[in-house]
């Protein structure tokens, strides 16, 4: 009895068990979704530094494939027609806020939704130079939780949890944090952002107007 013990820790098991590990690492289909600026790319980057998985942007993609048309300055993705290419999403981290329209429930095992408060969002957008319209557009949607909720709904909450890129949280860290989530080291959440709670006056006065 002693001797399997001994034996099961020793160090070409330890190797074994770390590689077995590694394999299954690398097999993952992981999506990340959240508003625009809510950190996707910045996030998936760390997690293929972590992982060694492969990022497939769906905007890019789109783009690529021609899957839409320009309209003004804007590109309009073609949802149908990205959905038809059935993107091949083993040992990828599949990225874009719109993931729950485009890849299947089946293709992925993990979806992590990114949660950024409007203050800050706000200052994302302000940096990137949108127009008010644009900046309001997007701070609607992440005080309405749309694409959370179509994740949620998409997905189911066994593959899904939120992850808030807000404070003082590094994107390698909140890599480590899906990471841990993935492996069962970390409770999965929802419902983090209770953003409606604590709006600025002027999110508040927004609020109310989309909902009169
Ligand atoms: N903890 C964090 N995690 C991720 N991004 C962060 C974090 N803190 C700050 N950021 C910053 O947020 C900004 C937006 O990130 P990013 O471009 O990755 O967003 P996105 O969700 O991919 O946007 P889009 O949907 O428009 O492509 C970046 O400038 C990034 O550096
Ligand atoms: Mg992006």
């Amino acid at each position: 009895m002693i001797t399997r013990i001994s034996l099961l820790f020793s160090s070409k098991n330890v190797e074994f068990v770390r590689r077995a590990k590694e394999d299954n690492i690398k097999q993952l289909r992981i999506g990340i979704t959240g508003s625009p600026g809510t950190g996707k790319k910045t996030v998936a980057n760390a997690l293929c530094h972590l992982t060694g998985l492969k990022v497939i942007s769906l905007n890019k993609f789109a783009l690529e494939t021609k899957s839409g048309r320009r309209i003004d300055r804007e590109f309009v993705v073609d949802i149908q027609s990205l959905r038809r290419r059935k993107i091949a999403t083993k040992g990828k981290i599949v990225v874009g806020h719109l993931l729950p329209l485009v890849i299947p429930k089946s293709s992925l095992d993990f979806v992590a939704i990114l949660r950024c408060s409007p203050d800050v969002l706000r200052k994302r957008y302000l940096v990137r130079g949108y127009n008010k319209e644009k900046i309001r557009e997007n701070i609607e949607a992440e005080l309405l939780d749309i694409v959370s909720f179509s994740a949620l709904t998409k997905y189911g909450r066994k593959k899904v949890s939120e992850f808030d890129t807000t404070h003082s949280r590094t994107p390698d860290l909140v890599a480590r944090q899906i990471l841990q989530t993935i492996e069962g080291k970390r409770p999965k959440q929802y419902g983090i952002a209770k953003w409606s709670e604590k709006a600025s006056k002027s999110d508040r006065s927004l609020l109310r107007i989309m909902r009169s």
